[in-house]
């Protein structure tokens, strides 16, 4: 049972390649390291390729025969995708086309995707359920939704069955503090402001406090990372149990304001975090709230990280220690 992770050095792709040798897997992660960190995976299963080349590809299906991909590779910023919309649809689209071409030709049948809330652009609805129809406000949500479509498209007339999560803001770190976010540049909300309190960035700019929200700032279901891969072990599960392919939200349901997580990541570094208030950062919906209720109820999802405080604690301990790694280097 050989498990290919794509973009396995990557934040969300480094901790599941640690859960699914944990249980027992063998692992492939293949990663172009453009964003991820050889450090984030061990040596002996890192296969440094990128999903644009095809040959590279068929032979690594040919060689190992998954019988499962995890598709975590993708640009993921908002902002970076309304700059560079191409790369974000050759990159995303056609990663995926070809990891696709590679699974049908070599008989792999399940998929877990990692798909985004971006899907629903700026929907009137909150908490979202899934039968909201995707209607994406800039490219990064267009290309994960166009590959949506595409894994539909294929299942139809094939053996693959695939999952498809759609991820909220995915934050927070290992428990135990072995991994964690580390983006060049960091533009993400949490990790932006504990970088600020250690000392690595200079100031923290809010974009934007003008929303139609109650303080005036975005809100977004912060998702920690740990119950984020609990969701692909259980969509693993189902797929291997002969389960049919299905689209889920992975939120908690419940929404903070870019202001709420500034006062809770005050209170857990004791830092008084001083913040310019800047213009909107483009790209950017107001509010964006899962309803996470099928994955509970159909999968038996059970999360067990959701405060807030536990993410930005866990955020704080990889902040101090990647703090560490920048001092010593
Ligand atoms: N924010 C700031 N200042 C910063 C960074 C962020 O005010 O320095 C604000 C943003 O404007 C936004 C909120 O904090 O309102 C969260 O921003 P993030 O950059 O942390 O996350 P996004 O909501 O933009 O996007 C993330 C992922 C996407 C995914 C989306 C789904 O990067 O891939 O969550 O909700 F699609």
């Amino acid at each position: 049972m050989t498990i290919l992770v794509t973009g396995g050095a990557g934040y969300i792709g480094s901790h599941m390649v640690r859960r699914l040798l944990a249980d027992g897997y063998e692992v492939v992660a293949l990663d172009n390291l453009s964003t991820g960190h050889r450090w984030a995976v061990p040596e002996e299963c890192l296969e440094v390729g990128d999903l644009q080349d095809r040959d590279a590809l068929s032979t690594l299906f040919q060689r190992y025969r998954f019988s499962a991909v995890v598709h975590f590779a993708a640009s993921s910023l908002v902002g970076e995708s309304e700059e560079r919309p191409l790369e974000y649809h050759e990159n995303n689209v056609g990663g995926t086309l070809n990891l696709l071409r590679a699974c049908l030709e070599l008989g792999t049948t399940r998929l877990i995707f990692s798909s985004s809330a971006a899907v629903y652009g700026a929907p009137s609805e909150s908490p979202i359920p899934e039968s909201v129809a995707p209607a994406p406000i800039n490219p990064y949500g267009v290309s994960k939704m166009v590959c949506e479509r595409m894994l539909a498209d294929v299942s139809v007339g094939t053996s693959l069955r695939f999952v498809s999560l759609r991820y909220f803001n995915a934050a927070g770190a290992d428990p135990k503090g072995r991994l964690g976010e580390c983006h060049e540049p960091e533009t993400h909300l949490i990790p932006r402001l504990l970088q600020v309190v250690s000392g690595r960035s200079a100031g923290f700019t809010l974009y934007g406090d003008d929303y139609p929200t109650p303080d005036g700032t975005c809100i977004r279901d912060y998702i920690h990372v740990e119950d984020l891969v609990e969701a692909h072990v259980i969509a693993l599960a189902h797929l291997e149990a002969g389960g049919e392919s299905r689209t889920f939200n992975c939120g908690y349901g419940r929404g903070y304001s870019v202001r709420e997580v500034i006062e809770v990541a005050r209170a857990v570094t004791g830092h008084p975090l001083p913040v310019d208030v800047g213009p909107r950062r483009p790209g950017d919906p107001s509010q964006l709230v899962a309803d996470g209720s099928a994955l509970r109820e159909t999968l038996g999802w059970r999360p067990r990280y959701e405060s807030l405080e536990t993410i930005v604690r866990d955020a704080w301990r990889w902040e101090s220690r990647l703090q560490g790694m920048t001092q010593s280097r």
